[in-house]
């Protein structure tokens, strides 16, 4: 069976809402492996006044994870980046090279990017054309639980049509973010919109490291091979060259 490769996570411990300790961390990866993932790109928080990471405050306690990752042979792959919230602040990080990215599409540097749950911010057009500008594309993180989305989806239409490419949730798939937002990942997947599949993982009891389950539901209603396009094939074209 074709592994996944995970490209939204929150488990390197104690620098944003994610996992708190090194042993939650192992926890969650042992879980990650245990399902069938086989890279996974750990993505915390970059949000002005919130959590305040950048590539520096992410790197240290990733590098002790992995350590203790390979000390422990557990059998996964993993690398780090950032999940960035849209905002002006991010554009002064990206001039002084202090956000991780994500990976390379084409000739585009990628970064996962945010927009808060209740709407998408006035002028966030204006900043993605910013970034597209400058080579560097967005994947916009879990568009099927934006509430501004909920309401009308035709708005991801400008970001679609700049460049931006889409990552779902894997439990928003199957339910667990409530039906508005299960109906609109299985849209954005049918319609094509949606390029890639990840758990944005916080932690055990609530938001575990599970993609098989929602790979399952997706084979049935896609096939095999256009569910390993949204798992594995477009996740890695991006991410290959961080590991
Ligand atoms: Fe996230």
């Amino acid at each position: 069976m074709t592994p996944f490769i995970d490209i939204h996570s929150h488990i390197i411990p104690g620098i944003d809402d994610g996992t708190c300790t090194l042993n939650d961390a192992i926890e969650m990866v042992e879980y990650a492996a245990n399902n069938g993932i086989s890279h996974m790109v750990m993505t915390p928080h970059i949000h002005h006044g919130r959590y305040d990471n950048d590539k520096q405050s992410i790197s240290r306690p990733f590098i002790h994870l992995q350590q203790a990752i390979e000390k422990k042979h557990i059998p996964i792959h993993v690398a780090y980046s950032g999940e960035v919230r849209i905002g002006v602040e991010m554009m002064e990080m990206l001039i002084q090279n202090k956000i991780p990215f994500l990976g390379q599409y084409k000739e585009y540097r990628v970064i996962l990017l945010e927009f808060p749950h209740g709407q998408i911010p006035p002028g966030s057009d204006r900043l993605v054309n910013w970034l597209i500008r400058r080579k560097i594309k967005p994947i916009i993180a879990h568009p099927e639980r934006n509430k501004d989305l909920h309401e009308d989806f035709t708005k991801l239409v400008p970001f679609l049509k700049a460049g931006c490419l889409l990552q779902v949730t894997a439990a928003s798939l199957t339910g667990k973010f409530g039906q508005k937002s299960q109906q609109l990942s299985q849209l954005l997947i049918e319609n094509k919109w949606a390029h890639f599949i990840a758990t944005d993982a916080h932690n055990m009891k609530h938001r575990p490291p599970e993609l098989r389950e929602a790979h399952t539901f997706l084979v049935d209603i896609l096939g095999k091979m256009e569910a390993r396009k949204l798992f594995y094939d477009n996740p890695w074209s991006i991410v290959k060259n961080k590991f």
